[in-house]
């Protein structure tokens, strides 16, 4: 009786644990999303050439694999049965299609959607439909799930993203789920178990620090983010302590190479993401990318940063008049950090160790990941000359006695 009870006990959690699609997201997800750049314009020629090009420019191998429509891909209206309907126009050849297309060339296949019963675009949202839809994208062989909070009325964020995660679940096929919500219920307090990253903010824009009504430059995002908790400075990184292997802060996607940025406005957001471990979703037109932008895009050593399996968010460490340092933990006792400009014009700043940097643990070589250059050792003062918002991304590694 004992035994059986045992046996039951252990089904039960082991259909749990299975049920989470634990695997998932063990880093933060990498991939494109139409929504920076195409906003409605989307249509499955784009979707097909995009994959394409991905694969020619080395995104896919460096690791930019979830390739996600975001919304306007859907008819205005769910068919006679209620599924979701792929736009006729757009998508003639139906989503199943192409997310065959994107599979056989190494892809996997993402989707958006929304947990009120409309989109923000208008189209018919998930809300009374979830368990429905994740069927269909099941069917359609969809991997990644991005769930947005338009036209929602006074649902609860939980509530009602759990429902979507337990569709998901029902339809069995393994789908990173994308919440949507952009920080308002402070999702990081309760979404580790219902997705596997969360937004933290409202959208992001192809600006510095711009600040429209909905839309924000990439330092507005940081600082949002880095502010939810309070305090947050020093040893103290904010509600980075609510990421990990499995679940994470999403600052919203890439602006990296869109027309708004210089490109050293780039590259310090694309330091900045890497240091807070956050999804790397390209959000430019990368059939048109200039060779600094593929090589910025696809840098080995600032994604593996990005991708460190300890999983680590980093925090503001030091924040002075015309610079901010930013920190990263690493595996194997390497940290990653990141020297901002946030001036308007070039300066050369420097990084004194031996002020405060205690948390090293002793002396470590510096490597410039952008120069791909040994920088010395933290036992020396670090000098680089920065363009206005740009960052100099460095790995220290401790030196063996
Ligand atoms: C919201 C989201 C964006 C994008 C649009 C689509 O604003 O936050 O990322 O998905 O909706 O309408």
């Amino acid at each position: 009786m004992k035994k059986s009870l045992l046996l039951l006990f252990c089904a039960i959690c082991s259909s749990a644990i299975a049920q989470k699609f634990e695997g998932l997201a063990l880093t933060p997800p990498m991939g494109w999303n139409t929504w920076n750049t195409f906003s409605s314009n989307i249509n499955e020629a784009l979707i097909m050439q995009t994959a394409d090009i991905m694969v020619k420019n080395g995104m896919r191998d460096a690791g930019y694999v979830y390739i996600v429509l975001d919304d306007t891909w859907s008819a205005m209206e769910r068919d006679a049965h209620g599924n979701l309907v792929a736009h006729p126009e757009k998508f003639p050849s139906g989503m199943k299609a192409l997310g065959d297309y994107l599979h056989e060339r190494g892809f996997k296949f993402g989707i958006y959607n929304c947990a009120g019963k409309k989109t923000c675009g208008g189209f018919p949202g998930g809300w009374g439909h979830e368990f429905q839809d994740a069927l269909k994208y099941a069917e359609w062989g969809v991997d990644y799930l991005k769930y947005d909070w338009c036209n929602s009325g006074d649902a609860n964020p939980k509530d009602a993203y759990t429902r979507m995660r337990d569709g998901l679940y029902a339809a069995k096929r393994p789908i990173v789920f994308s919440i949507c919500e952009w920080g308002g219920s402070k999702p990081w307090e309760w979404a580790a178990e219902v997705g596997h990253l969360w937004r933290t903010t409202g959208d992001i824009t192809d600006c510095f620090d711009c600040k429209q009504r909905w839309e924000q430059g990439w330092k507005v995002i940081v600082d949002l983010q880095f502010s939810q908790v309070q305090p947050a400075d020093g040893q103290n990184n904010g509600i980075g302590k609510y990421a990990g292997p499995g679940h994470w802060n999403d600052p919203d996607m890439l602006e990296v190479g869109r027309d708004g940025l210089t490109y050293a406005e780039s590259r310090g957001h694309f330091a900045l993401w890497c240091i807070l471990a956050a999804p790397l979703m390209a959000g430019n037109d990368v059939r048109h990318m200039s060779p600094e932008i593929t090589a910025l895009i696809t840098d080995k050593d600032a994604i593996a940063i990005d991708q460190d399996k300890l999983g680590k968010e980093g925090w503001r460490f030091r924040a002075e008049p015309g610079q901010e340092m930013w920190v990263r933990e690493l595996s194997g006792g390497d940290w990653a950090v990141a020297l901002l400009n946030t001036g308007k014009s070039t300066a050369d700043l420097s990084i004194d160790f031996s002020h405060g940097w205690w948390f090293l643990g002793g002396n470590c070589a510096v490597r410039d990941v952008w120069d791909k250059k040994d920088a010395g050792t933290t036992e020396k003062k670090f000098t680089k000359r920065l363009d206005s918002h740009d960052a100099a991304l460095l790995r220290l590694t401790p030196i063996k006695k």
